[in-house]
């Protein structure tokens, strides 16, 4: 009796567990990849993101603007300008539901 409930017990824990990181996962790759440019806050006051002009993406008309399939492509396959890269795409670093994710936290930075 006592092993099964330690057993169940571990087993709840570890779903807990599973959960928390998972939360922290898309912040977390925010920070790790996104942030260097785009700030950890989204308003690119960075030095690389001042250099490439990055928009502020906590601004409501900058957030408007924004497709969320256009920005999930951004994401995966990079932004290009007249042949040049400006972003590198993520498709190898991140899984398509990681990019996704990261559009849902874009979608919820706020000013
Ligand atoms: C080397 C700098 C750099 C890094 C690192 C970077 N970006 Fe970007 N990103 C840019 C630039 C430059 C643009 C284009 C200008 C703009 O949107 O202001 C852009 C555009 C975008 C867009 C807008 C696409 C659209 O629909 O207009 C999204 C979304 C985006 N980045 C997400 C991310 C995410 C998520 C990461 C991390 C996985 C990331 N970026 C990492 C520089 C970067």
């Amino acid at each position: 009796m006592k092993t099964v409930s330690k057993i169940a017990l571990a087993g709840i824990a570890l779903a807990f567990t599973a959960g928390a990181s998972f939360a922290a996962t898309t912040a977390e790759n925010w920070e790790n990849s996104c942030a260097s440019c785009h700030g950890v806050d989204g308003k690119a006051q960075t030095k690389q993101g001042k250099k490439l002009k990055v928009r502020d993406y906590t601004d409501p008309k900058v957030q408007a603007a924004m497709k969320d399939d256009a920005m999930l492509t951004a994401i995966l396959d990079g932004v290009k300008e007249n042949g040049k890269e400006r972003m590198k795409g993520y498709k190898g670093e991140l899984s398509e539901q990681e990019c996704k994710d990261l559009v849902a936290f874009i979608r919820q930075l706020k000013p």
